[in-house]
């Protein structure tokens, strides 16, 4: 908050409260000038408004309400800026790594002040550890054929991943199918392994500069007519003799990284199976804008075990059966 903001919240905060104790007080006293209990003068339908004070029951409750509220003030931040007595805060906006997040855990631990949660993770990994150590001595191929296994990998799969690739694993567009063959890294248990392990970050650099508007028209033509869409000739013929600069990453022949070994993740063009689209307008705008697919890195935070057994239930998604 910027002290303006911090300045005019504290000014209406103590206004407020100020107002309300005043408007308290001033009917605590009997300003109409009628003795207590008699007739004010007015009369509605026969109904005849008295002077009678405030319940005593009720004044005590709002006194204390008006006490509480200025504790709670001066205890915890309300205050615009100020952090307030107790110190107390529920921002963690100073902590913006996983390492920091972890040193912090471990800082608080040792002044004692240890969460549910934490504890709730711990008696956990206690319980559980075992079951994923065991299952982690376990090679990838014997775990596919382990319904337990499979079950549990299934379940981290939904808590972990379904936000990204869906709860059936079909992915999205720009999230990849996990359930076909068509891989970006591979589909080898080490490969699937090493991409959740390390996660991965695409590169397809923007190509609008490289080639200009009739270019991309033209590159366009080419890329659909790898997969053996009806397009224009004369453009396609165009963009297939400027297909070299595409060549490191996808291949000569547009079969992506994997055909040839190569650790771009650069998708098979050829196959008609498309990660951002495959209508001209979407493989234009690919290739005008360039695209940067990222799949977060697991190993800090589910650890070897867990991504062991989701490696082998990701790789079952894609097995015959
Ligand atoms: C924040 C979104 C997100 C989450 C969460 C996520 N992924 Fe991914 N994942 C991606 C993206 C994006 C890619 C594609 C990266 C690229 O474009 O090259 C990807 C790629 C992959 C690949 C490589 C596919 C291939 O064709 O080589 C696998 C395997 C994978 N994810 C599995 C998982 C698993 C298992 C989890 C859960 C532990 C998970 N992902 C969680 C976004 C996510
Ligand atoms: C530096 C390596 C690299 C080069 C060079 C490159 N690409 Fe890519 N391309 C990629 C990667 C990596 C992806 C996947 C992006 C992602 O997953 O976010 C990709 C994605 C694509 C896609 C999207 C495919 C889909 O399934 O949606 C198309 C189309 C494409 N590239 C065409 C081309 C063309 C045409 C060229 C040459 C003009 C080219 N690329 C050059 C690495 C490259």
């Amino acid at each position: 908050m910027t002290s303006f903001w911090s300045i005019w919240v504290i000014v209406l905060t103590l206004a407020c409260l100020l107002i309300i104790f005043g408007l308290l007080v001033w009917n605590l006293t009997n300003y109409t000038g009628v003795k207590e209990g008699e007739s004010c003068g007015h009369e509605f339908d026969g109904i005849e408004e008295l002077n009678n004070p405030l319940p005593k029951w009720w004044t005590y409750m709002f006194f204390a309400t008006f006490v509480w509220a200025v504790y709670y003030l001066a205890a915890y931040p309300g205050l615009g800026n100020w952090e307030g007595l107790a110190k107390w805060t529920s921002s963690n906006q100073g902590i913006t790594s996983l390492a920091e997040s972890k040193k912090a855990t471990e800082e608080a631990k040792a002044n004692g002040e240890y969460v549910k949660l934490d504890k709730e993770y711990e008696a956990a990994d206690e319980r559980f550890g075992p079951i994923f150590e065991g299952f982690a001595k376990q090679d990838i191929e014997s775990l596919v054929a382990d319904e337990k296994a499979l079950e549990i990998g299934q379940r981290l799969y939904a808590q972990n991943c379904s936000q990204c690739h869906g709860s059936d694993a079909r992915g999205g567009m720009g999230f990849p199918n996990l359930t076909d063959k068509d891989w970006l890294y591979g589909g080898t248990p080490d490969k699937i392994k090493e991409t959740l392990l390390y996660g991965r970050v695409a590169a397809m650099p923007p190509w609008g500069a490289a080639l200009g508007e009739q270019g991309i028209k033209e590159m366009t033509a080419h890329v659909l007519s790898l997969s053996g869409r009806t397009v224009n000739q004369k453009d396609a013929k165009a963009g297939e003799a400027k297909f070299a600069m595409c060549a490191a990453c996808h291949g000569a022949d547009g079969k992506g990284s994997v055909a040839h070994n190569l650790p771009f993740g650069a998708p098979n063009l050829t196959d008609n199976i498309w990660l951002y689209g495959g209508s001209q307008r979407a493989v234009e705008e690919t290739l005008l804008n360039g695209r940067a697919g990222v799949m977060p890195a697991w190993k800090d935070i589910l650890g070897e075990d867990k991504v062991h057994l989701l490696t082998a239930y990701v790789y079952s998604l894609s097995q015959d059966k």
